[in-house]
């Protein structure tokens, strides 16, 4: 299927959800504020990949935190391929030195926006075509 529909409806501030799509994880997560508010303030020039790395928008793209999430509005959620941009592991949600997602394979940190913080992964992890049709269905793909 070269699309799916996934009802986040039940997904709370604080919850994420891992569905699969083309072969590959999908990590869905509902940031808490706290987490929001972790992201936005660091700095661009903190960012080890300064590029947003999302489907959605313009290929070079700054990694802001907005760029990063769903957009104005739906900051709160975030899609990514669950994808480790070293070597391909599956990273682990809320853990690691930057609150966000840790790769335990190699010891890659990513922050809340999903960025690439510390550790051998080049780049962000990406984030795929996706978009909302209703208020709790994104469709990925
Ligand atoms: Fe994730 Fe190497 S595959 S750190």
């Amino acid at each position: 299927l070269a699309s799916i529909e996934v009802d986040v409806a039940a997904v709370e501030p604080g919850m994420s959800l891992t569905v699969k799509w083309r072969g590959k994880p999908i990590f869905i997560r509902n940031r808490t504020e706290k987490e929001i508010e972790e992201a936005k303030a660091v700095a661009l020039g903190d960012l080890k990949d300064p590029v947003a790395r999302n489907a959605n928008i313009a290929a070079d793209a700054q990694a802001t935190d907005i760029d990063r999430s769903a957009g104005q509005g739906k900051e709160n959620w975030i899609v990514m391929v669950g994808s480790c941009t070293h070597l391909g592991c599956v990273p682990l949600g809320q853990a690691g030195d930057f609150g966000g997602w840790f790769c335990p394979c190699h010891g890659s940190h990513y922050d809340t926006a999903g960025r690439i913080r510390k550790g051998p992964a080049p780049q962000n992890l990406a984030i795929p075509t996706f978009a909302f049709t209703s208020d709790t269905v994104i469709k990925i793909g």
